[in-house]
């Protein structure tokens, strides 16, 4: 009985080392050095190879490293009637709505123009823009996108929040569904995008949906990088229908050093950071799956397959 850390880009020791102190005597293989494959009955994984799973004949679980599931959904091969699981912890939505509230209150306060001024030693004063006055609008209210409206709404914000089925968020103006999408963005002055990546959310930030939001909008994505179709975003900042945008995720990570949102003046970026999960914080919820999926017992935090997330 073996569990198989399977993960690319990134390093495997910090969740082997955890693991480990968890679970000591846990017989851990570390990918592409796995032994025999029929040994394995549980994988760890973050964007694995395509087409791996379906050499392990025993596997029980597939449990993801982190709250999305796509990247391993995307895989053709994926062996049939094994059940995944996604990380569901306190910290990803604490981290989460640390990252939002840091670059709404940024734009809020101009910022970035205060930073440019100081390297021009300029003292120009711009009037902040008041949390009662701007309407956020947060596309998928789970366990992140629920946090933060609820968090943001307590800041004063004018949060709306858009979903797929209702939902009731204390202080929040909820909306669900393709019919009221529209009505859900003419609210939005500042759009947070944390849905998970399906065929129905793929694309979604795109050229028609900018067009909905309020003018001189502003994006933040920390969803999917292909959530966001790329050439609308550039359109629209400069158009001027969106005033800037600040992204964690994107279609290729690492971004290309070519890309152009490196050096766009009203894009941010930062590398995928908004919500890191923590080893230390998940391994016992991976543990105990592990544990469950060896008795066959209902697992932590299984994705609906169908549903894609
Ligand atoms: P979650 O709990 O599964 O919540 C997803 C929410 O999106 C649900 O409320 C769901 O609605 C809604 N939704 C799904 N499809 C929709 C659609 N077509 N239209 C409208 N709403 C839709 O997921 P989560 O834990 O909040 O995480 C969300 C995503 O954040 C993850 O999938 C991952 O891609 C991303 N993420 C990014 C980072 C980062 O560091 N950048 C970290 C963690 C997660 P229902 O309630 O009706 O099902
Ligand atoms: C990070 O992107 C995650 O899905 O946890």
């Amino acid at each position: 009985m073996a569990l198989l850390v399977v993960i690319t880009g990134y390093q495997a020791t910090p969740w082997v080392s955890k693991l480990q102190a968890f679970e000591p005597k846990l017989d851990i293989r570390v990918w592409p050095e796995v032994g025999d494959p029929d040994e394995i009955d549980f994988a760890l994984t973050w964007r694995h190879p395509m087409g791996e799973f379906k050499k392990y004949r025993n596997l029980k679980c597939i449990a993801s490293m982190g709250a999305g599931v796509e990247h391993i959904l995307c895989d053709p091969d994926l062996p049939h009637g094994v059940p995944i699981t996604r990380i569901v912890e306190p910290s990803m939505p604490q981290s989460m709505i640390e990252y939002v509230v840091m670059v709404v209150l940024n734009y809020c306060r101009h910022y970035d123009l205060y930073r440019k001024q100081q390297i021009e030693q300029q003292w120009l004063l711009k009037i902040p823009i008041l949390a009662r006055n701007v309407g956020i609008g947060i596309m998928g209210l789970g366990q992140l996108g629920g946090d933060a409206a609820e968090k943001l709404s307590h800041l004063g914000f004018q949060v709306a929040g858009w979903n797929r089925t209702p939902k009731i968020i204390n202080g929040v103006k909820t909306f669900s569904g393709d019919d009221q999408l529209n009505e859900f963005l003419a609210h939005t002055r500042i759009l947070i995008c944390l849905l998970p990546l399906t065929p129905g959310t793929k694309d979604i930030l795109n050229r028609d949906l900018f067009d909905k939001l309020q003018p001189g909008a502003y994006v933040i994505n920390v969803a999917r990088g292909e959530h966001l179709v790329e050439q609308d975003l550039l359109y629209a900042l400069e158009t001027g229908q969106l005033s800037g945008a600040c992204l964690d995720v994107f279609r290729t990570e690492p971004l290309p050093k070519d890309h152009p949102f490196w050096r766009h003046p009203k894009i941010v970026v930062t590398p995928h950071i908004s919500s890191l999960t923590i080893p230390a914080a998940v391994v016992p919820q991976i543990i105990e799956n592990y544990h469950r999926a060896l008795s066959g017992n209902p697992l932590l935090n299984e994705v609906d397959i169908r549903r894609g997330y």
